[in-house]
């Protein structure tokens, strides 16, 4: 008897989750299209010795957010590339980095 009323208590549930899937649509999904627009060429980096700061920073933001960044020396931008590469594993070679600093540093004088 205990089964039973379990069984029935189960039904009962089950009925009333079906009937609140029902009135929310039930599998109805409403696609839509979207458009986006990717980065064009003027994610990159421009000008003399870019090449190592594009191959090296593009993989994961524009080169337009390291630019809007505010202006920094040397030794912070060495430090900034530093956090790339060991708090966010950007595949950075550690041989790299003074490079790299000074490329960024350089960039930002323009
Ligand atoms: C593996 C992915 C990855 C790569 C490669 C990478 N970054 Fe980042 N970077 C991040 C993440 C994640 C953030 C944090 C974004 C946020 O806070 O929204 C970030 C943020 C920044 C910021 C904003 C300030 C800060 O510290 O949060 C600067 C400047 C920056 N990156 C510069 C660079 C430069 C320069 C390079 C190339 C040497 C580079 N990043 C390569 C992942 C990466």
């Amino acid at each position: 008897m205990k089964h039973l009323s379990l069984a029935v208590a189960s039904l009962v549930m089950l009925t009333g989750a079906a009937g609140a899937w029902a009135a929310s649509g039930g599998s109805k999904i409403n696609w839509q299209s979207e458009s986006v627009t990717v980065p064009g060429p003027g994610s990159f980096f421009k000008g003399p010795n870019v090449e190592i700061i594009n191959s090296n920073c593009l993989m994961c933001h524009s080169a337009g957010f390291v630019e809007r960044q505010p202006t920094m020396s040397l030794a912070s931008w060495t430090v900034e590339v530093t956090k790339m590469q060991k708090a966010f594993g950007a595949p950075i070679a550690s041989a790299d980095i003074p490079t790299i600093a000074q490329a960024l540093f350089s960039q930002q004088a323009k």
